[in-house]
């Protein structure tokens, strides 16, 4: 299979780990046979440093044209509270490709149960998926401006057809799982999540061996921690999205651990951790690259169909973690954290070894 890939790393540790994107696809590419060509291009900080712009027209024209796109991260103390920002050019970016459907899975890799700040036997076997709106709500609604001096503004709105389409993903993607649909919304108070009850109610009559709930965002928060295996698919809007996946990572052990897919209608689509740049680990050596990796698997298997190579990369995955060769942030201690590069290079062998004995 032939494809093209447009890699961003970004920023920060956002260039570590796609380092480790890279050096999976090149396994993969040899042992399976395929073509990859992988255009890189810059996004956020570095992007702004060369040419003034988060989201350079050439960026954005060659992921236009691309099969898929890998992002590691943007951000980072340097461009703070500057006119233009790295966050920008990620905003820009899913909005022009229209990826309106972020899908984060969570789920608990079985030799990393010990290491979850929670109960071991509450989070054995946890296992679902975050469906968050990702182009609409509070980061895109417009009034969004500085008014004056003393007063900021920024809208939380949703278009009826923005939601029936996330929640329509949700419900498809439910389907295919254990069919119960969790919808997080904030419906005692807000307008917008009235509107959104009332479109889960209408489009899962087209979805009856469907079961739904509704749940309040605030509740959903205590419930992740509570009883996370409750859990298959929950759908919400893209800010509540945005924070119950950072808290959800939690439950794996880290927040460097999670993957992520951007959908639209179609055209490609943007595969990323759910992590940022993480400034106060960048050039240390020491960044998760497995939410990373695993991103690449999710696009191996949702953009090109490619099943049998994604799941080889997740077998590495859960073999590497099993050896314990991890970075600190889910090591058993600090003495026994390997850094990136010794989990890329377990990743890569491991990746071999599975090709040599297939
Ligand atoms: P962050 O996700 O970068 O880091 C939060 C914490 O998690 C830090 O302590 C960090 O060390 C740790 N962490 C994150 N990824 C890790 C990994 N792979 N391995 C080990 N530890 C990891 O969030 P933040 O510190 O709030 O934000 C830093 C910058 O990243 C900001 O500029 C923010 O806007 C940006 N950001 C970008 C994205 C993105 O590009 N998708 C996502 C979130 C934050
Ligand atoms: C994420 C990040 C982004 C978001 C920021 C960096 C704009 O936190 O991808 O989760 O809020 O969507
Ligand atoms: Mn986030």
């Amino acid at each position: 299979m032939e494809k093209m890939i447009t890699v961003l790393p970004g920023d920060g540790i956002g260039k570590e780990v796609m380092e480790a994107a890279r050096a999976v696809l090149h396994v993969i590419e040899k042992r399976f046979d395929h073509v990859f060509t992988i255009i890189e291009k810059e996004i956020g900080g570095a992007a702004i440093d060369r040419t003034g712009e988060p989201l350079p027209a050439d960026t954005l024209a060659s992921c236009q044209q691309s099969d898929a796109i890998l992002l590691g991260a943007v951000g980072g103390p340097k461009w703070e509270g500057g006119a233009v920002t790295p966050e920008q050019g990620l905003l820009a970016i899913r909005h022009a490709l229209k990826v309106y459907a972020n899908v984060r899975p969570v789920s608990v890799f079985k030799d990393l149960t010990a290491l979850s700040p929670l109960k071991e036997a509450h989070v054995t076997g946890v296992d679902f998926i975050i469906v968050r709106e990702l182009t609409g709500g509070l980061y895109f609604a417009k009034p969004k401006e500085r008014r004056s001096e003393d007063e900021a503004v920024d809208t939380l709105a949703y278009h009826r057809q923005e939601i029936t389409r996330i929640v329509t993903k949700a419900f498809q993607l439910a389907r295919k799982r254990k069919k119960k649909l969790t919808s997080v919304d904030k419906a005692n108070v807000l307008e917008t999540s009235k509107l959104w009850r009332e479109e889960v109610r209408a489009v899962h009559a087209a979805f009856p061996d469907v079961t739904v709930e509704h749940m309040l965002v605030d509740n959903a928060a205590m419930q992740l921690i509570r009883k996370p295996s409750q859990f298959d698919v929950i759908v919400t809007e893209n800010m509540f999205g945005d924070i119950l996946s950072d808290e959800a990572s939690m439950i794996t052990g880290s927040l460097g651990m999670l993957p992520s897919a951007s959908l639209s209608e179609n055209g490609p689509a943007l595969y990323e951790p759910v992590h940022g740049s993480a400034p106060d680990l960048a050039g240390s050596n020491s960044a998760n690259p497995f939410g990373m990796v695993l991103s690449v698997a999710m696009m191996l298997r949702h953009s090109f169909q490619l099943e049998e190579e994604a799941a080889a990369i997740e077998l590495a995955v859960q073999e590497v973690v099993r050896t314990h060769v991890v970075t600190s942030d889910i090591a058993a201690s600090e003495q026994q954290a390997a850094t990136t590069s010794d989990v890329i290079e377990a990743l890569v062998s491991c990746l071999e070894i599975e090709a040599a004995t297939a």
